[in-house]
């Protein structure tokens, strides 16, 4: 069976198509194609400089493709030319960018409500009742006055979570949500994002190198290995891999955590 028939040949929500990109001469992503389909957690996965993070940053706009093509909703944004399009395309994104992506000179409060002031108008009223509907979501309710710096590492992933979110995405990026958390945090962040998608119907792309979390969240995970998806399936179809770096990139994975 083909990854169309499983999806049940739904249209993809993210379609991209032989992108590639280099720095300096060097290959980072090698002509690489995958569909992201509705609703769907696809858990991308390599090693540490495998170009997670540039997939991640060519699919925000925040890097230009050598060549490819990168479709959303329909939308090729890899013929964008102008910011405005942008802006309009990251309201349907969410981000929850690597290592802790707070303003650390805002309250809580003053961070979630950061980016519907900047895109949206929205009245006083209506931006507290969603900060305190976002908090809610990420289980830090009564934090708004906080800094970020009076908050654990594991609450403030929450409330970058909750920043994330804010503006109701439809597709939800994370880049290495659970890094650096115990395994107790990391296990409720990674419930959290399940909760998440269930509960918001978010597509969500995750770049992590915790299969603990990667086991609870994925639909589907890629792996990512010297430019191009060594692999893409389930995690049952991951575990019984017989290709050799499969084997043992997750055999090495699992003696990390
Ligand atoms: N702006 C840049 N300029 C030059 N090289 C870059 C740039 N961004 C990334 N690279 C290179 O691209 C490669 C992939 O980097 P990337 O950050 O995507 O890795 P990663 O898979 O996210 O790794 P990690 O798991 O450590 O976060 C690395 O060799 C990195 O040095
Ligand atoms: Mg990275």
């Amino acid at each position: 069976m083909n990854e169309n028939d499983k999806m049940g040949a739904r249209e993809p929500i993210i379609k991209i198509e032989g992108l590639s990109k280099s720095f300096n001469g060097q290959v980072v992503l090698d002509n690489i194609d995958l569909d992201i389909f509705e609703g769907e957690t696809i858990v991308i996965l390599g090693a540490s400089g495998s170009g997670k993070t540039v997939m991640l940053n060519l699919l925000a706009g925040l890097l230009e493709p050598d060549s490819g093509h990168i479709f959303v909703d329909n939308e090729e944004v890899t013929a964008f030319t102008s910011d405005r399009q942008w802006d309009k395309l990251r309201l349907k994104l969410g981000f929850l960018f690597q290592g802790a992506a707070l303003y650390d000179s805002m309250t809580i409060a003053e961070n979630i409500s950061f980016a519907m002031e900047q895109h949206l108008t929205q009245t006083d009223e209506r931006i507290r009742e969603v900060v305190e509907q976002k908090l809610r979501a990420v289980e830090l309710e009564g934090t708004e006055g906080k800094m970020p710096a009076e908050l654990s590492g594991g609450m403030q992933k929450r409330a970058a979570l909750a920043r994330a979110i804010a503006l109701d995405p439809r597709i939800i990026i994370y880049d290495e949500p659970t890094t650096g958390l115990d395994p107790i945090l990391a296990k409720n962040i990674s419930e959290l994002i399940v909760r998440l998608q269930r509960e918001l119907r978010v597509t969500s792309i995750v770049v992590t190198h915790d299969l603990i979390c990667a086991s609870i969240i994925a639909d589907r995970l890629a792996l990512l290995y010297k430019g191009k998806f060594l692999f893409v399936g389930t995690m049952e179809e991951l575990r019984s891999s017989e290709n050799e770096y499969v084997r043992e990139f997750l055999e090495s994975s699992s003696l990390r955590r």
